[in-house]
């Protein structure tokens, strides 16, 4: 099998690895890194770089096109590659906005009653000051730009006066830029996560091995959220009984709302769960493999 796989991070050398493994004929990455250069063809073409993408598609004729990032995801790859009837593992830009936009993730889950962080949306300063302000001070929130901010775009915040200063960041002086035009107030969960993945087919879903990933960037779990510092995998706090109740209670119930709407998932749906004492929660969901999680699941 030829493949052409788009991407350029540890993730895709994981995919690229595996691929390899499991009798890859031809690799060809782009743009690829060092790593990946050992066991595929680079090509100097940027992944958010689509038409260039797509023309080197058309050029190569790969059996098969993988997508690691979200960027070229949300900017519709996966749909020109449809279009030009070139085989993709990756969702369409519409299914992808279950990454793209935090707010649609919410209302979706809201609507069909997936267990999330209770939640408000605003995208105006002043209104979220006041429902702050009647809220009392110290309860801690998390506030999160809609948009994508490689995982630097969700703030835990201690107290309402710290999410006030992140929300004006966020909706007044465009800290984010459009990502953040919207924001997502949430309340603030304890305990431990655990990322799930599902391969997905738009109706059928298959998990893989649980990782959890370790996404403050300084020791002790403080300093700011990242896409994530480091991950192990099998995450064994993650029981076969929890994942049923995943699988029923999310993974499920999302696949269907999104066929109900035209726009069936195909390609990874990555969970982000705080596991509390209520149950598991939600967190987010990604439309791709995760990074780190990739590099150590692939490997499994
Ligand atoms: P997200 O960008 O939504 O994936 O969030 C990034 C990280 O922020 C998560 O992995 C959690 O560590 C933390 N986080 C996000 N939402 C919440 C929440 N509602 N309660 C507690 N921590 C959260
Ligand atoms: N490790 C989190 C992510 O890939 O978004």
């Amino acid at each position: 099998m030829k493949t052409l796989l788009i991407g350029s991070g540890g993730r895709e050398h994981a995919i690229a690895w595996k691929l390899k493994r499991d009798g890859a004929k031809e690799i060809i990455a782009a743009p690829g890194n060092a790593g990946i250069a050992q066991i595929a063809r680079c090509e100097q073409i940027a992944s958010e770089d689509l038409a260039g993408i797509v023309d080197l598609a058309k050029r190569e004729m790969p059996d098969l096109v993988v997508v690691g990032p979200e960027v070229p995801l949300a900017m519709g790859l996966a749909d020109m590659l449809a279009t030009e009837k070139i085989p993709v593992f990756g969702s369409t830009a519409k299914a992808a906005r279950l990454e793209s936009s935090k707010a649609f993730a919410k209302v979706l889950m809201a609507r069909e009653g997936i267990p999330t962080a209770a939640f408000q949306l605003f995208d105006n300063c002043s209104e979220m000051s006041q429902f702050l302000r009647g809220e009392g001070k110290s309860r801690p929130w998390v506030v999160k730009a809609d948009g994508l901010a490689a995982g630097k775009g969700s703030i835990v915040c201690p107290d309402s006066y710290k999410a006030q200063f992140w929300g004006h960041e966020m909706l007044v002086r465009g800290r984010f830029g459009e990502a953040g035009k919207r924001v997502v107030l949430e309340e603030k969960l304890e305990g431990r996560e655990a990322s799930v993945l599902f391969l997905c087919d738009g109706e059928n879903f298959l998990p893989l091995p649980i990782a959890q990933d370790y996404k403050r960037a300084e020791d002790g779990d403080q300093g700011k959220n990242t896409g994530g510092m480091g991950s192990f995998a099998p995450a064994k706090h993650v029981t076969q009984e929890l994942l049923a109740e995943v699988e029923k209670r999310v993974v499920a119930p999302v696949l269907s709302a999104l066929r109900r709407e035209g726009t069936p998932f195909r390609g990874v749906l990555y969970v982000g769960l705080m596991l509390t004492t209520d149950g598991p929660k939600v967190i987010e969901f990604n439309c791709r493999f995760g990074d780190p999680e990739t590099q150590v699941i692939l490997p499994i």
